[in-house]
């Protein structure tokens, strides 16, 4: 009789709501689809390295389809190419990559099933190249990972900013204030497009469009002219002014990408004030974002996502990450999405619908200036 497939799986990067419904989906479609054996790795790759594992049995995954975190814990730091290592007061790196892959040949793993955003899949595909079968899972509250739609944890962090813009309208309205909502998402405006949309901001800021202070000041005297003496301003992390800079909050030494975004709202917020002379208050939300239960969205597409790993790895199916196209679970090859980032275009259609909103976008014109930019081109 064939041995049982043992699968190995990870989750890597920074948390978010929906990573114990993928594990939960891993383990019990491993074990009642095929009667597979599941090892979770503690701590993403750093599991990995340093062998620190547990068996997973459908016992253990019991109760945790609402959690959010993750059961096996996480790390943003734990590149096996490029792994931090303390010596005397700085770090120094080490590749480990060679160490992951015995531990993984040791465990008589076949294949490893990796959680995670973009680090993840680029430290995936690396090793991938040395050997190890791999089957990719999109995560991330940025919703920035290429080849796929959506990646699982951005609506429930959606949710939980819509309900904070929802909760702040009512003081912006009460006391007539300027009021800027400062949400995650990195250097793409997914998370501060879609919560400005949903939660009915006036002006939204993202990475995408350096915002002109002249505009956005010019707006909120608008609204004031017009009688609606408050504004809602929604702004991403990674949101310049015009030939700005992005508003770095600290340095990760020990991180593949040590950049650490925000507080450009408080820039913006004394921009305003020194501008129009309206008093003007700032709520950063933060990792407020990444925790909570996941949406029933997310424990949905988590749930398709880690059953669909799975029969991919029983069809010995490697070098892939699920992906949702549409409405259908699909496939990209991990080597073609690893190191791509996917950004706001102008011709998103999310980015129209705002414009549609009359919500100022920070530049007059977005969409229109990029058509003649375009047609500048041809
Ligand atoms: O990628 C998810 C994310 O929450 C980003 O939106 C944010 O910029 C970053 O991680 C914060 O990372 P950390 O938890 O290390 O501060």
């Amino acid at each position: 009789m064939a041995s049982k497939m043992k699968l190995g799986v990870l989750t890597g990067g920074g948390d978010c709501p929906g990573l114990n419904a993928v594990i939960r989906s891993v383990v019990k479609t491993a074990i009642n689809d095929y009667d597979m054996e599941v090892v979770g790795f503690m701590d993403g790759y750093e599991g990995l390295i340093e062998n620190r594992y547990k068996k997973l049995r459908s016992h253990d995954v019991s109760g945790i389809l609402t959690l959010g975190g993750t059961i096996l814990g996480s790390s943003n730091r734990a590149d096996p190419f490029n792994f931090p290592i303390m010596q005397g007061n700085e770090y120094i790196y080490l590749d480990r990559s060679s160490e992951a892959l015995q531990n993984f040949e040791r465990l008589g793993l076949d294949v490893l099933i990796t959680i995670g955003g973009d680090g993840t899949m680029a430290a995936s595909q690396g090793m991938a190249e040395k050997g190890l079968k791999i089957i990719g899972v999109p995560k991330t509250i940025d919703n920035d990972l290429f080849g796929t739609d959506q990646t699982f944890g951005f609506d429930s962090a959606l949710a939980s900013a819509t309900d904070a813009i929802d909760k702040i309208h009512t003081t912006a309205q009460s006391h007539h204030r300027v009021m800027v909502i400062e949400v995650m998402g990195r250097y793409a405006g997914w998370l501060a497009l879609a919560s400005g949309i949903a939660g009915g901001g006036d002006i939204i800021l993202i990475p995408e469009i350096p915002y002109q202070i002249d505009v956005v000041c010019d707006k909120i005297k608008d609204r004031n002219v017009s009688g609606k003496n408050f504004s809602i301003i929604v702004i991403g992390e990674g949101a310049t002014a015009e030939g700005g800079e992005m508003v770095v909050k600290r340095m990760v030494k020990n991180s593949p990408d040590q950049v650490r975004l925000g507080g450009v709202s408080n820039q913006l917020s004394a921009q305003i004030e020194g501008i129009t002379t309206l008093e003007t208050r700032v709520t950063i939300l933060g990792h407020l974002l990444r925790g909570g239960t996941p949406t029933a969205f997310d424990r949905i597409l988590a749930s398709r996502f880690g059953t669909a790993s799975v029969h991919l790895a029983a069809k010995e199916d490697y070098g892939h990450m699920v992906a949702l196209h549409g409405s259908e679970i699909g496939k990209v090859k991990i080597k073609d999405i690893a190191g791509k980032t996917r950004i706001i275009t102008r011709d998103s259609s999310l980015l129209k619908t705002a414009v549609s909103l009359d919500t100022c976008l920070g530049i007059e014109n977005p969409i229109e200036e990029k058509k003649e930019e375009l047609a500048a081109q041809d």
